[in-house]
């Protein structure tokens, strides 16, 4: 009898073991009074393809200090199969309570997600969405990428007013990423308004050089172009320098828009050769970290959390003190 009772205790704590195997494992210990000290975060960033991302990653490092919680900080290099390799690596490391992902593509996070669960890891999305489901990450928070999209459009056609023709270039981001999909088809959305055609379409991956080389390229082929999207700054003086290069006026023969709001997109408009440039806030760290913290609370995040963000103009008649107080 004694054996059989043994036996059935036996048998309850192995099923109830291995039950519990597949589920989330408890919060950290600090939970739910954690503080910033509590946290130790791992963030993976895409790498350092611009002025946009520098001021990204400026912004973590700089917060992280500010507040003393630990930074990990994962530079991806811009290579998809290293960044899913450095959250294997958060995943198994046991300091690490926190996951910070700016993903270099939309898709291929299944099983990091699902482990990151597993290990009981808060995982918060910052600057760039995925295709997953929402339970498997606290919160999101970014940009409204189609809507830099519809307003790049707008503006778009407030330049090429009143022109015969309006045929317009698009120098297209990482196009894996979700910045690259949603301003492509928030722009598609709304250029049909004035009569905007994408005639030319190609990646530039967010660079100057490839800007300048994709650019090139095309004038070779025509010079019938009314306006140039680039889904970034760099791509936009990288388009610039080609189009100088070819004997066209940029920003007076070819209208010439652009993603981002940095330093060098002020200069350019200052110099007149950019016309408008739709922000993108890189600034994220403040928030991101805060909604972390309650995210290890225990607490339960919208699962968007948008950022503000404007339009600026070259004919703005104070754009050079707009630029001298921004940081970025
Ligand atoms: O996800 C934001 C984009 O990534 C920026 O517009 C681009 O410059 C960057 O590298």
């Amino acid at each position: 009898m004694k054996s059989r009772i043994l036996y059935g205790v036996l048998l309850m704590v192995l099923v109830f073991g291995l039950v519990g195997c597949g589920k989330k494992s408890a919060g950290p210990a600090c939970a739910p009074n954690c503080e910033y000290k509590d946290m130790v975060v791992g963030f993976l960033q895409t790498g350092s393809e611009g002025g946009w991302r520098a001021a990204n990653s400026a912004s973590f490092r700089e917060t992280a200090d500010q507040l003393g919680l630990t930074l990990k900080f994962y530079d991806s290099q811009n290579d998809l199969a290293r960044q899913v390799a450095g959250f294997h690596q958060f995943n198994q490391d046991p300091d690490v309570n926190v996951i910070i992902l700016a993903a270099l593509e939309t898709t291929g996070w299944e099983e990091v997600l699902k482990e990151a669960q597993a290990a009981g890891k808060v995982v918060v999305l910052e600057d760039r969405r995925i295709d997953a489901s929402e339970d498997m990450y606290a919160t999101y928070i970014g940009s409204d990428f189609a809507e830099e999209g519809r307003k790049s459009a707008n503006e778009m056609c407030k330049l090429l007013e009143g022109m015969a023709g309006k045929n317009v270039w698009e120098l297209v981001g990482n196009v894996g990423s979700s910045a690259a999909k949603d301003r492509g088809q928030g722009f598609r959305e709304t250029m049909g308004a004035c009569g905007i055609e994408v005639t030319k379409s190609q990646t530039a991956n967010w660079s100057i050089t490839e800007g300048k080389e994709v650019t090139e390229a095309w004038l070779k082929e025509t010079q019938d172009v009314q306006g140039i999207f680039a889904q970034n700054d760099e791509m936009a003086l990288g388009a610039i320098e080609a189009l100088k290069e070819a004997g066209l006026t940029p920003g007076v023969d070819v209208k010439i828009l652009s993603v981002d709001a940095t330093a060098g997109a002020f200069k350019a408009m200052l110099a007149g050769e950019l016309n408008v440039t739709v922000e993108c806030n890189p600034l994220l760290a403040p928030q991101v970290y805060e909604a972390a913290l309650k995210a290890l609370n225990g607490e339960t995040l919208p699962k968007w959390i948008p950022s503000q963000e404007g339009v600026f103009s070259f004919d703005m008649p104070n754009l050079q003190e707009i630029a001298d107080g921004r940081k970025y």
